[in-house]
C-alpha cells in the first residue's frame, strides 16, 4: 500500500491513528469515560491519563475501597 492510501485509510469510518505523531488528547476535555478496572494496574493508569486530559472519569472496579481512594486522589489533585 503506498504511503498516501494508508493516510487515508479508514475502519468502520473512523480515520486510521498514526500512533507516530502524539495523539491531541485536547478532544477528551469534558468527555465522560467509563474504565472497568479503574482501581489498579492498567486501569488506574488509563484514568490517570483520561482526568489530565480534562475527561470526567467514572472508575468501574468490583474493588469498590481501592476505586474509592483513587476517586478521592484524583478529587484533591482537581481532577474531576
Ligand atoms: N499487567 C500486564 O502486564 C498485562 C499484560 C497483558 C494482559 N493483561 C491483562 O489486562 C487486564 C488488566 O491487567 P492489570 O494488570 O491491570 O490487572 P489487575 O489484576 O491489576 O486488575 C485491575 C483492576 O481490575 C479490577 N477488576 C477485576 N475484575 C473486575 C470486574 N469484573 N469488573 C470491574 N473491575 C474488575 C481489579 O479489582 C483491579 O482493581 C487483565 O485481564 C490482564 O490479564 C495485563
Amino acid at each position: 500500500m503506498s504511503a498516501a492510501a494508508d493516510e487515508h485509510s479508514t475502519m468502520a469510518g473512523t480515520k486510521k491513528i498514526n500512533f507516530g505523531k502524539p495523539l491531541d488528547l485536547t478532544v477528551l476535555k469534558d468527555k465522560v469515560a467509563l474504565v472497568t478496572g479503574g482501581a489498579a494496574g492498567i486501569g488506574l493508569g488509563v484514568v490517570g491519563a483520561l482526568a489530565k486530559a480534562g475527561a470526567r472519569v467514572a472508575i468501574c472496579d468490583v474493588n469498590e475501597e481501592a476505586g474509592k481512594k483513587v476517586e478521592e486522589e484524583l478529587l484533591g489533585q482537581g481532577y474531576k
